[in-house]
């Protein structure tokens, strides 16, 4: 007969991980069923990331891990120990947004904001992308139309905006000042100067092309 209030003969229900989430290392013995989104929003107080559907549907939780966009609410906070996350509330400086903060609320790319860090942390995953030269769906092989060699960054068009960033959806429906936003972003970072904005408020930052903070990719 089993004793099913025999600890030795249960499996876990619970595990200690720590995640670096924005440059700071958090442990915490969490169960096994907590997402990534709810350990930052439940358990360390990090609610700017949003839950909207909760089931990798509309973008809402989108943050960064390891320098790349995912929907926490897909992501198991066990599966990912160790893990560098970054969240909208890490995409700044301390008291300074990120240039497409900066972009967004210049374009007005908003209007009651519960999508928009999910829109963040996606676009600028979508920088880091296009400059990597990750096509997408509606980028043109090679050869057709413009030559691109392989890895070369992917101009960001509209085209590409939207499809890249169709995964999260904006129920206020802001998506052309979004898509003129990120455009914004894109022409910049496909110049001379990066992409970021320095203290002073001009465009660049040397070697990080798309703003993904350094953190969050190491
Ligand atoms: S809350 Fe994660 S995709 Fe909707
Ligand atoms: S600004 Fe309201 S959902 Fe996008």
């Amino acid at each position: 007969m089993v004793t099913v209030d025999d600890h030795h003969t249960r499996p876990a229900t619970s595990s200690t991980v720590t995640l670096h989430v924005n440059g700071t290392p958090h442990t915490q013995t969490t169960d096994h069923r907590t997402t990534v989104l709810d350990l930052l929003r439940e358990h360390l107080g990090l609610t700017g990331t949003k839950k909207g559907c909760d089931h990798g549907q509309c973008g809402a939780c989108t943050v960064l891990v390891e320098g790349r966009r995912a929907n926490s609410c897909l992501l198991f906070a066990v599966a990912h120990d160790g893990a560098h996350v970054t969240t909208v509330e890490g995409l700044g400086e301390g008291e300074r947004r990120h240039p497409l903060q900066d972009a967004f609320v210049e374009r007005d790319a908003f209007q009651c904001g519960y999508c928009t860090p999910g829109q963040l942390c996606s676009a600028v995953g979508v920088l880091a992308e296009a400059a990597a030269g990750h096509p997408s769906h509606v980028t043109p092989p090679p050869g057709a139309g413009e030559p691109r060699p392989e890895g070369a960054p992917v101009p960001l068009t509209r085209a590409e905006i939207r499809e890249r960033m169709s995964g999260n959806i904006c129920r206020c429906g802001a998506y052309p000042h979004i898509v003129e936003a990120i455009e914004e972003m894109g022409d910049v970072a496909g110049g001379m100067d990066g992409g970021a904005r320095n203290t002073d408020g001009a465009r660049g930052v040397p070697g990080n092309p798309s703003g993904v903070p350094e953190e969050a990719t190491r």
